[in-house]
């Protein structure tokens, strides 16, 4: 990847990323190896790839329909609710907290703890 002044860090698997301007959370999560569900494959329909933005709100492309419309459904939203697959960084750095461990399929998505 080319050298970027776009970053992030996924928590709480605590995994730093450079990015592309314009990449989605969910882009970078996949490309850095970041377990972060997806079911619907990316297309805004599910909420499992719901992330809450702790720092960086302001680097992210605004909210807009239906993204806004489908976080409503989201378990445990809050003012700064985002779905990974629809939040495209555009600046500067972002820290983002995944929402879903665990998903109601049994699939589990909580980070690989190094020993
Ligand atoms: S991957 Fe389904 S809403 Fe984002």
């Amino acid at each position: 990847m080319p050298p970027t002044d776009v970053t992030g860090t996924f928590l709480p698997d605590e995994i730093s990323f450079p990015a592309r301007r314009g990449d989605t959370l969910l882009d970078v999560a996949l490309d850095n190896g970041i377990s972060l569900p997806h079911e619907c494959g990316g297309n805004c329909s599910c909420t499992t790839c719901h992330v809450t933005i702790l720092e960086g709100w302001e680097n992210l492309s605004s909210i807009e329909y239906p993204e806004n419309e489908r976080l409503e459904d989201a378990d445990s939203r809050g003012d700064r609710s985002r779905l990974a697959c629809q939040a495209l960084i555009l600046r500067g750095h972002v820290t983002v907290r995944r929402e879903v461990l665990e998903h109601d399929n049994g699939a589990d998505y909580r980070p690989f703890v190094q020993k």
